[in-house]
């Protein structure tokens, strides 16, 4: 770790360990939130000129305090149950339906219908949903979400496109949509397409909007070219940042050639992966084999991305910041699974003791969204910090 070169700047918890310090003696496992970079990520996608509209998909992380402060920065909600519908209505009272879209998969077909009477943009990703209940479509507007044929991302298990995925009407069968469409009046006004989450091309976007505007002008009736999410973010030390100004300048060039769409995108991670923490108690720190371990009091109960995605998160021993001597520690959970690891091989100060409070970064995104309650230990708190003034 020393004597490599960082390439990102000093993340905002270092400046905040008092009060991450004291979060955690209110109780662990904990996350915590800083608004300041949430905004902060927003006015960079803001700056994009070429993007018309943006989205928040709150799958990634639906804490109210985040969800005011997106929509306060100008982003719509994409949502993709009707558990999450529910949510934003009753976190944002008199939230305008335009702001919202409903991008689900494979949902039952009442929340179909949920979103409809809720007045917000309905996606649609299959022939059959329309032949089955014509009566929840008639009439509707929709957009419609291609599988382009091929997936994109970080780990298979969040790849969204190919025959062999779930999500997405193949291109070929497009005609067939809209001849299943048109007897209903229903008028297809976007297209739609998101292949993956934490892409690090920034042409990938490019292309798909090339192909989506393809697409769409043999459909004719669409004003809204959706190019999804999937947005990275530098999980590693050594990993770039994500090259916004490629990305902006490609979809800029991509887009002088369909001037006639508007285009919308809907990031999660990028958002708000950043500016959460978790944090954790140490429970025991033990020698087997010649492998030391420190027990956190949560594992992949309340943080799943490495278990099931063999994802990486910084960790750091929040109470031992100038930690003399680093040792390679595995750091693991309380679960009952032997993958509930949540970092191999990590360095942490030698003398790391029970009661020390760790920091796993980066976990704002797909954090407390997919925590769960497995062995019946409790949920985390959560802990928005308060702005600090400058
Ligand atoms: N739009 C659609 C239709 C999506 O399915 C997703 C994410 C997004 C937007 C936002 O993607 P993002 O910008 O956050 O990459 N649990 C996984 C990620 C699963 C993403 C699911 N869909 C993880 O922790 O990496």
């Amino acid at each position: 770790i020393e004597g490599r070169l960082r390439r990102r700047p000093a993340p905002w918890w270092q400046a905040r360990r008092d009060a991450l310090l004291a979060l955690a003696a209110q109780g662990t496992p904990r996350y915590a939130y800083d608004p300041a970079t949430v905004r902060a990520r927003a006015r960079q996608l803001e700056a994009v000129a070429a993007v018309d509209r943006r989205f928040y998909a709150i799958k990634a992380n639906p804490h109210p305090d985040i969800l005011r402060l997106i929509v306060d920065e100008g982003f719509g909600l994409e949502c993709v149950s009707a558990g999450e519908l529910e949510h934003v209505f009753s976190v944002l009272p008199g939230l305008d339906p335009e702001l919202v879209l409903f991008t689900p998969s494979f949902a039952p077909i009442g929340e179909y219908a949920i979103a409809f009477a809720r007045g917000v943009t309905v996606t649609l990703d299959n022939v059959e949903a329309l032949q089955q209940w014509p009566d929840v479509f008639r009439g509707r507007p929709l957009w419609l979400r291609v599988d382009l044929g091929r997936g994109e991302g970080h780990h298979e298990k969040v790849r969204t496109g190919g025959l062999a995925s779930k999500f997405g009407l193949q291109v070929d069968r497009v005609e067939d949509f809209l001849a299943a469409a048109r007897p209903l009046g229903v008028r297809v006004t976007g297209l739609h397409a998101h292949l993956g989450s934490g892409v690090d091309t920034p042409d990938h976007w490019r292309e798909v909007c090339d192909e989506l505007g393809g697409i769409a002008d043999r459909i004719g009736s669409i004003d809204t070219i959706d190019i999804g999410g999937g947005l990275p973010i530098p999980y590693r030390e050594d990993d770039e940042p994500f090259d916004l100004d490629a990305w902006s300048a490609g979809l800029a060039e991509v887009k002088a050639a369909y001037p006639a769409y508007r285009l919308a995108i809907e990031p999660g991670r990028f958002l708000v992966a950043e500016a959460g923490v978790l944090l954790l108690t140490t429970t025991q720190v033990v020698e087997k084999g010649g492998i030391r371990r420190v027990g956190a009091d949560a594992g992949m109960n309340v943080l799943l991305r490495p278990a099931l995605y063999e994802a990486w998160h910084d960790i750091h021993n929040l109470s031992r910041p100038d930690g003399g001597e680093m040792v390679a520690f595995d750091i693991v959970g309380p679960i009952c699974e032997s993958g509930d690891v949540l970092g191999h091989h990590r360095p942490l100060p030698g003398d790391t003791a029970p009661g020390d409070v760790l920091l796993v970064a980066d976990a704002g995104a797909y954090g407390m969204a997919m925590a769960n309650t497995y062995n019946l230990r409790a949920l985390p708190a959560e802990s928005v910090l308060v702005e600090s003034k400058e």
